[in-house]
């Protein structure tokens, strides 16, 4: 019987994930399905139920609901405990495991698709929201020379960085004077076309810029080519944080470029 998967959110039409399993699975040659589910606001852990109980063996979660999937899981990994939030389900018996894929997501990209060094870098993270929160752990563990968290509301970044030692916060204001090798925007101002009061002078020479939201051109982006970093967008981010959920799932990991040039394409 072929295996199945879904991703789960609301809205979930637009998700590119169906498209990226097809691609992992046909060029790894396993046998699976996986579909888009819609699930209720008030209705997310009764349709993972439901689902886990008609045989399928794991999940995708997107937003709104990777905090109450943190609560769903009976079991989490150490990441998604520092995540405080899970993007993938595996169903195993009754136990239902809570992973969150996407830092490795983002350090891969970074590392591998960008082949930009981590280790020994200065890094700084915008936002301090979940989207933040989900990265901090695996870039830490890339072993950054530092890692600073600067929020709009900095009660907000100072929580974060009690919470991870080796961090550090601050306001977007006293940025002015410091400078890093790699600048990561985790917040959602984009979204809506917001761009982000940040000082001169932050992106040191041969800095990646690196906006987390995909599909459009963010005034962070726009600021950050002007200053004359490199800029990349979170479409591949999004295709790594797939294929790691793939090899908890399947124990094979897919290859990633070609499925990131399709999309790109696209
Ligand atoms: P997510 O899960 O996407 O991280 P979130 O928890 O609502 O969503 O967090 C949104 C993040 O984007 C926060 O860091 C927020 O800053 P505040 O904590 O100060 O609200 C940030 N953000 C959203 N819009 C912004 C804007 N226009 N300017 C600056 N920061 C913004």
């Amino acid at each position: 019987m072929t295996d199945r998967y879904a991703v789960f959110g609301n809205p979930v039409a637009h998700s590119k994930s169906p498209r990226i399993h097809a691609l992992f699975a046909a060029a790894t040659g396993q046998d699976l399905r996986y579909e888009a589910i819609l699930a209720p606001l008030d209705g997310f852990a009764e349709a993972v139920r439901r689902f886990a109980a008609e045989g399928g063996r794991g999940a995708n979660v997107t937003v709104p609901f990777k905090e109450e999937a943190f609560r769903l899981a009976t079991r989490l990994t150490p990441r998604a405990r520092a995540a405080g939030a899970v993007n993938t389900l595996r169903f195993d018996g009754q136990a239902i495991v809570g992973d969150n894929t996407d830092g490795a997501g983002l350090v891969r990209d970074i590392t591998g698709n960008l082949g930009c060094e981590l280790r020994g870098r200065r890094v700084l993270l915008l936002g301090a929201g979940g989207a933040a929160r989900g990265v901090i752990l695996p870039l830490l563990d890339a072993a950054p020379a530092g890692l600073v968290i600067a929020n709009r509301t900095e009660d907000k970044a100072a929580r974060l960085a009690d919470a991870f030692p080796g961090t550090t916060a601050c306001g977007y204001t006293a940025l002015a004077g410091r400078a890093f090798d790699i600048v990561i925007n985790a917040t959602s101002a984009g979204l809506v076309g917001a761009g982000l009061p940040l000082p001169d002078g932050i992106f040191a020479a041969g800095c990646l810029a690196y906006e987390m939201m995909y599909g459009r051109r963010t005034p962070f982006m726009t600021l950050a080519q002007a200053a004359g970093a490199t800029t990349a967008d979170g479409l591949g981010m999004l295709v790594e944080q797939a294929a790691e959920s793939f090899l908890l799932w399947r124990g094979v990991r897919p290859q990633t470029d070609r499925v990131l040039a399709q999309l790109r394409a696209q």
